[in-house]
């Protein structure tokens, strides 16, 4: 089968994990930005929905080649690269939940560990030195005091999941020193992304009882979960509650242009970064409780909690330092806490059941068959699933709008411009 690819003079980024949570908002500023993107992903825990709509959002500018592969399947990621010559890759691709990955350890280490040593090796092979890495604030385990979080603060995660992150940073630091002057690897450190895309049409979809705070406040609001539990009540905070350095999404992949741009600008230099970690966060740390009130006035009612004990593992406060960030990479939070919650209620209302569609259409696909990865080019055009929105109707809400208010997004998405539904509505997409 002949593959459509970018000739190899242009510049081809390679976004593993690029259908999930933060790839498919990182996915959207990339496309916006005219990038050719190959993503790499097995769907274990995203939709190949989130694609669809990521490129209607950027307008159809940039192209997407879809390949749904697993990063633990060598030879079919192998096959990826013989077909795309890479310029750059970033690295979404693994498990993230912390419970499950104390019962599951080895599963944890082989997709995250593995897959990304899978991945790592064969950017080496075909030339590739360009990495960007998905870590995490959890690598910092226990602070050791409330001031924010900088980069050379001790590592030490606390539970296998956290632990992957950290063995993987150690790996890529071992990497940039094998070969010096050669590697740029930077390692975003992500303290905790909420929110959605501000037009609400693409946003966080976990499977099952979410383990986050703010999917769980969401779906306490949307009716799907009866009471939020708030997780400790007694800790040394404002109110009691955990404080957490929260950073709405789409900060949080424009942190990826960022790091992009960085690793551009070095190359262009004639230079090499080797390995160099960034937190990206806002420097700001809410509470549990102020996190329910800023949501309760998204969706305009008090929303029920109730305290419990706290969780095993949890500590009282994480917050970043994002200075170097900002000094380095030129980058810095910019939305604020209301923003968060308006736009991941506006997702919430008008996807409630994520990316399932009420219709029941399926996203069209051209798998191959026997082969080691389904290879899908996304067409230029909407998609059947939305078609039933007009396209001058649906263009405008997505990027151009000045609605602020969940219900005039919901309005603007709607073809009869009937109002906000309520919660459980069925909701056209
Ligand atoms: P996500 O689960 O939404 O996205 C991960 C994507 O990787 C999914 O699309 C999933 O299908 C894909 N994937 C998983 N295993 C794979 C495999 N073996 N082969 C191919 N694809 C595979 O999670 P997210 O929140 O978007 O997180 C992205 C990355 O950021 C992860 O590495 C995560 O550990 C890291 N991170 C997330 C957070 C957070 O709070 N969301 C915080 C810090 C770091
Ligand atoms: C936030 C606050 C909870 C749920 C986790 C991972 C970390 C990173 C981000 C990937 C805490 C409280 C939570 C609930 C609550 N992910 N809470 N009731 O724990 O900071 O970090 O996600 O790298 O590795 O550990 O985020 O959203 O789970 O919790 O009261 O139902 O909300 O105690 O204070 P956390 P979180």
């Amino acid at each position: 089968m002949t593959v459509p690819s970018r000739p190899h003079d242009q510049e081809t980024i390679l976004v593993t994990g690029g259908a999930g949570f933060i790839g498919s908002h990182t996915v959207v500023e990339l496309l916006s930005l005219g990038k050719h993107l190959v993503i790499v992903d097995n769907l274990c825990n995203s939709s190949e929905e989130a694609l669809h709509r990521a490129k209607i959002l950027a307008n159809n500018n940039g192209s997407l080649v879809f390949h749904k592969a697993d990063i633990l399947d060598a030879i079919a990621l192998e096959r990826v690269f013989e077909q795309h010559k890479f310029s750059a890759c970033i690295h979404f691709a693994g498990l993230k939940a912390v419970g499950e990955s104390a019962q599951i350890p080895l599963g944890y280490y082989q997709t995250n560990v593995t897959g990304t040593l899978n991945v790592i090796q064969l950017l080496q092979k075909y030339n590739c030195r360009n990495f960007i890495f998905s870590s995490s604030a959890t690598v910092y385990g226990l602070p050791t005091s409330e001031a924010p979080i900088k980069e050379d603060a001790s590592i030490g995660a606390l539970n296998p999941y956290g632990r992957t992150k950290q063995y993987i940073e150690e790996i890529l630091q071992d990497i940039a020193v094998s070969e010096p002057n050669l590697w740029n690897i930077i390692l975003l450190r992500y303290f905790n992304p909420v929110g959605a895309h501000q037009s609400g049409i693409i946003g966080e979809d976990p499977n099952g009882i979410p383990n986050n705070l703010m999917p769980f406040v969401a779906q306490v609001a949307i009716g799907r979960r009866p009471v939020i539990s708030v997780f400790g009540d007694d800790y040394d905070t404002k109110d009691g509650t955990g404080v957490r350095d929260y950073i709405h999404i789409v900060d949080l992949a424009k942190g990826h242009v960022a790091a992009l741009n960085k690793i551009q600008s070095t190359v262009a230099a004639n230079s090499a970064l080797g390995c160099v970690p960034y937190n990206l966060g806002s420097g700001v740390g809410y509470s549990v409780m102020d996190m329910i009130h800023t949501m309760s006035k998204s969706v305009g009612r008090a929303l029920p909690y109730k305290a419990v004990a706290r969780r095993v593992g949890d500590v009282g406060s994480v917050i970043a330092d994002p200075s170097l960030s900002e000094r380095e990479l030129g980058w810095k939070a910019e939305k604020t806490l209301q923003d968060m919650c308006d736009d991941l209620w506006r997702w919430q209302t008008q996807n409630p059941d994520g990316y399932i569609t009420t219709s029941g259409t399926s996203t069209p696909t051209t798998p191959t068959p026997a082969s080691h990865s389904s290879i899908v080019t996304l067409p230029t055009t909407l998609l059947p699933i939305v078609t039933s929105v007009p396209k001058a109707t649906l263009k405008p809400i997505a990027l151009d709008t000045e609605a602020d208010s969940p219900a005039a997004f919901a309005m603007a998405l709607s073809p009869s411009s009937s109002p906000a539904p309520g919660p459980n509505a069925d909701i056209a997409f």
